[in-house]
């Protein structure tokens, strides 16, 4: 079904602004963030409110209103993702999962499917912003093991044609990006998966950029371990998702220590509860999980399905507005059946930061920078881009802006011989 979207743009308050010169806000930078419904707003106000206690201890009314909240929004958690919700465990932040995860594996111990050593190999990909990158560059480090990647091919998606010598006998990790916040592409998971479970590898995905824009079933993937960040799918900062499945979380050691998270403790040890609780040692971001509860209900409400299908839409708009502007090159696969609602491009002539403050003159926030992906620019051979990325609440209309914009950054900054 089609989007209305000047109905979606309503329930987004920031949405309505004024930025500069007075012209309307056109947001298309939800790669970095998105923007928040009022419905969320109103949550995490709501839960400060009325139900604010701390979750699993007080013996009182609103402790118990706030621990049913809490798990509520595990429960919905689950249900967006396809998991169970014991298998969901809030972190505050996508990259503190994808930290936690590799911090707690470098913990295992010899003979647990996570134990590491100089003969096991770590697998991530050129495409991997430093979130997915760095944690696993200090695993091979903690533990001997080797770091090996797919690299990129000329649609700067990943370049497959290697893969069986990538994932071989000594792969024991595969810590991938589902889809680029850079160019776009979107990872061929079937055969990754197929082949890690050929060898006996652990897949981990990265889902920040794939989770909030299309429907996604951790199950029907046949993944291990799953990361997104609650404040790219309209939810609120500083609230993240694990998802790992039930018999390797069993096996995982926890990577925070301290209250709610044991089951006894006793001056020289503790043993510890199961997941999640395992997990989410003190009192956890209980607002923030509540209003990613009701961003994931809000999203749901419209239905992945139909918003995958309007950034499609979007996306093919885009590609072949910004292909009539004259020495712009998009960066990424040209198909969108590849690619999702993330356009980085560059001007011939026009550094990105100074496209970027063009832009900004006339309300369009679009990212500008190295999109904390410095490898895959080295690659590319590129110091920055400009990148545009789109969501439920952008229109076509937002895209001509865009181009409009680019069009007088171009005649400001070329002909004016600067
Ligand atoms: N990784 C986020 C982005 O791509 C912050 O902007």
């Amino acid at each position: 079904m089609p989007l209305d979207v000047s109905t979606i743009k309503a329930d987004f308050p920031i949405l309505q602004r004024k930025v500069r010169h007075d012209n309307p806000l056109i947001y298309l930078d939800s790669g970095a963030t998105s923007q928040k419904p009022i419905q969320v707003i109103d949550a995490v106000s709501n839960f400060y409110k009325n139900h604010n206690s701390a979750v699993h201890r007080g013996a009182h009314l609103i402790a118990e209103e706030a621990t049913d909240a809490y798990e509520g929004a595990r429960e919905k958690v689950a249900k967006f993702i396809d998991g169970d919700p014991d298998e969901v465990i809030f972190t505050k932040s996508a990259t503190e999962s994808l930290n936690a995860l590799a911090y707690s594996i470098g913990n295992a111990a010899k003979g647990s499917p996570f134990y590491l050593d100089e003969n096991s190999e770590i697998l991530v990909s050129e495409l991997e912003h430093h979130a997915n990158l760095i944690p696993w560059q200090e695993l091979a480090k903690r533990t001997g093991a080797k770091l090996t990647w797919f690299e990129i091919d000329e649609d700067v998606r990943l370049d497959y044609s290697n893969i069986d010598q990538l994932i071989n006998k000594k792969t024991k990790i595969i810590a991938i990006t589902h889809q680029s916040n850079v160019s776009g592409a979107i990872t061929d998971l079937p055969a990754i998966v197929e082949r890690a479970k050929v060898v006996g590898a652990l897949t981990i995905l990265d889902a920040c950029q794939s989770a909030p824009h299309m429907d996604i079933s951790v199950k029907k993937l046949g993944i291990d371990f799953y990361a997104f960040s609650g404040h790219k799918a309209v939810g609120p900062t500083g609230i993240g998702i694990l998802w790992g499945r039930t018999e390797l979380l069993d096996q995982l050691p926890p990577f925070l220590y301290g209250g709610s998270m044991v089951t006894s403790v006793t001056m020289t040890g503790a043993t510890f509860a199961k997941s999640p609780r395992k997990f989410e040692a003190g009192v956890p971001n209980m607002a923030g999980a509540v209003g990613l509860g009701v961003a994931l209900d809000y999203l749901s409400d419209i239905g992945m399905e139909n918003i995958h299908n309007h950034e499609i839409a979007l996306t093919q708009y885009s590609l072949e507005k910004l292909a009539q502007v004259e020495g712009l090159t998009v960066i990424g696969p040209k198909n969108v059946e590849m690619r999702g609602a993330v356009l980085s491009f560059t001007v011939d002539g026009i550094h990105p930061h100074d496209l970027g403050q063009a832009l900004d003159e006339n309300g369009i926030a679009v990212r500008t920078g190295h999109h904390c992906a410095w490898p895959l620019m080295k690659k590319m051979k590129l110091v920055a881009t400009t990148r545009a990325s789109l969501y439920l609440y952008n229109d076509f209309t937002d895209v001509d802006h865009l181009i409009t914009g680019i069009e007088s950054a171009k005649k400001f900054f070329l002909k004016s011989g600067r």
